[in-house]
């Protein structure tokens, strides 16, 4: 491919970005609306692909207008999700998926739940890191906030292609087994309840063994102490708990 050299930076403006063999490039338009591509750094590709999916769905921005809530992309939150909480989902996922018996596998399609638990939180890159990272306990407003990110997740990938069965379990992966969880389901929701199930435990284990801003990382016992006591609640199914303890016996030391 021949590229021509770019312009000065100030005439030109960012409009994409693109995968071509394994590399990735932004694409630009100089102001005689001629296009070129360039190498850029992570953290601007992250964000021009995030803006992509907003400037593609604008019912996103009516979400962001009714909180009011700017459209600011927080492409280190978006960074410390891909390489940390979101990975770690993804293989708890897969090993307590792994472990459940046949009969469940049989019912949850394994290739949908590794690309859900992969981008689960995506959303949380609309969310401002003021309530994202806040120190202390959240306030009504910043929980109402915080809880959209599930649903702001789910309107980012549905214009790029993604499976309806993957975006549900996106869009439900804080619902729980007795329906309590955000946000609500209507008759119209086709979520695999199995499957967020799964992601659901795995999200949460991931959480409570990584520290936050507001409390230090808990132990593998203390981790699952606080499930357990969302099994009793009946919020957890007891078989995805039990594969998730065995889990992490054999894998979490
Ligand atoms: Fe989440
Ligand atoms: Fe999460």
């Amino acid at each position: 491919m021949h590229l021509k050299n770019p312009p000065r930076e100030n005439s030109i403006s960012l409009k994409g970005a693109v995968q071509i063999s394994n590399s990735s490039f932004l694409v630009y338009e100089d102001a005689c609306g001629k296009m070129f591509l360039k190498t850029g750094n992570e953290e601007a590709l992250h964000k021009s692909v995030v803006q992509s999916m907003i400037d593609s769905n604008p019912y996103i921005a009516k979400i962001l207008k009714r909180f009011h809530i700017k459209p600011l992309i927080d492409t280190k939150t978006l960074k410390d999700l891909t390489g940390g909480h979101m990975n770690d989902t993804c293989n708890i996922a897969m090993g307590v998926y792994s472990i459940l018996s046949e009969d469940i596998k049989e019912k949850v399609d394994k290739g949908t739940l590794k690309e859900a638990s992969m981008l689960h939180d995506l959303g949380k890159v609309l969310i401002p890191s003021k309530i994202l990272n806040k120190p202390a306990k959240l306030n009504v407003r910043e929980r109402k906030i915080m809880n959209i990110h599930s649903t702001l997740g789910y309107e980012l990938l549905k214009t790029q292609g993604v499976s309806e069965d993957v975006l549900n379990l996106i869009k439900y992966h804080h619902q729980n087994w007795k329906h309590s969880g955000y946000p609500i389901l209507t008759s119209e929701s086709k979520a695999s309840d199995l499957g967020v199930q799964i992601i659901s435990i795995a999200d949460k284990y991931s959480a409570l063994r990584e520290a936050r801003v507001y409390r230090r990382r808990l132990s593998r016992i203390e981790a699952l102490l606080i499930l357990y006591r969302e099994v009793r609640e009946g919020k957890i199914l007891p078989e995805v708990y039990q594969a998730l303890v065995k889990y992490a016996e054999k894998y979490d030391s």
